[in-house]
């Protein structure tokens, strides 16, 4: 059962009035987001995050937009009635105006994607909001950013200090009055959430945020127990799915070698 009711944009503003929660997942294949959507998961973002998550590169930054929408194009047709989001990779939209627009909309024209995701705050929102004026839905993502990992010097926790907080409610305001239709907040202290979720009337959702969010949105590599030993602080293993794979792996190795495989079964 897919989400049976069709969402939009304005759904997810009611769901943040009604105080409902939405749940997101990255997802960045046509079975994974089959899975997702009819478990009721109500954003599908394929997250630059398909770079060092499925694709072997060590951080987002080397994500091509071609790479991006072979995967986001994936994702909607495992999951044709989801609100699928494509996040721009790393230098799709940061050079110039008009070709984060084209980019932007291949995104919608291509592969069906309901929406895409730009990190930045203040400083991106003259593109945010010549896309949503243009009828692109963009979701806004603040805090830590992975894209400016190399000018930040590592993958940091911030809004650690008023100034810091103070301008990340400020973004988050431009981001809303840029037209954004929810913001992603990334590794930020659950008090300066809070602060910017009471602060604008988008919905807030939560990676490493806390929660006060109207939303989370995980990793689906690491919910499921995928991504090696490693285990961000923010996630929460729902599954063992490496050593399941590792058993699978395993024991079909040994069927092979024993001809234990294929049996009468499984020949015609
Ligand atoms: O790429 C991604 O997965 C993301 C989430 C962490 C929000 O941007």
């Amino acid at each position: 059962m897919s989400n049976v009711k069709k969402l939009t944009v304005s759904s997810f503003r009611k769901m943040k009035e009604r105080g409902e929660k939405i749940a997101v997942l990255t997802a960045y294949d046509a079975p994974t987001a089959a899975l997702a959507d009819a478990c009721g998961v109500e954003m599908l973002l394929v997250g630059d995050s398909v770079a060092n998550a499925v694709l072997g590169y060590c951080n987002t930054l080397p994500l091509t937009l071609a790479e991006s929408l072979h995967h986001c194009a994936a994702v909607r047709r495992g999951a044709p009635e989801a609100f699928v989001i494509g996040d721009m990779p790393f230098m799709t939209y940061q050079a110039d105006i008009n070709d984060a627009l084209t980019n932007a909309a291949r995104y919608l024209k291509e592969v069906g994607a309901n929406a895409v995701k730009l990190e930045g705050g203040a400083a991106i929102a003259p593109v945010v909001e010549r896309m949503t004026a243009s009828g692109i839905p963009v979701m806004g993502h603040i805090g830590l950013l992975p894209q400016k990992l190399l000018t930040s010097g590592g993958y940091r926790i911030a809004g650690k200090t008023e100034k810091e907080a103070d301008a990340l409610i400020k973004d988050a305001k431009q981001l809303e009055a840029a037209g954004a239709f929810c913001i992603v907040l990334e590794c930020i202290p659950a008090e300066v959430s809070r602060q910017i979720t009471a602060a604008v009337s988008i919905p807030t959702i939560g990676i490493g945020a806390g929660e006060y969010c109207d939303g989370q949105v995980q990793v689906v590599t690491d919910i499921l127990g995928l991504s090696g030993d490693f285990i961000p602080k923010h996630a929460k293993r729902y599954a063992n799915l490496h050593e399941a794979i590792q058993k699978a792996f395993t024991q079909y190795v040994k069927d092979v070698k024993k001809a234990k495989f294929p049996g009468r079964e499984n020949s015609f």
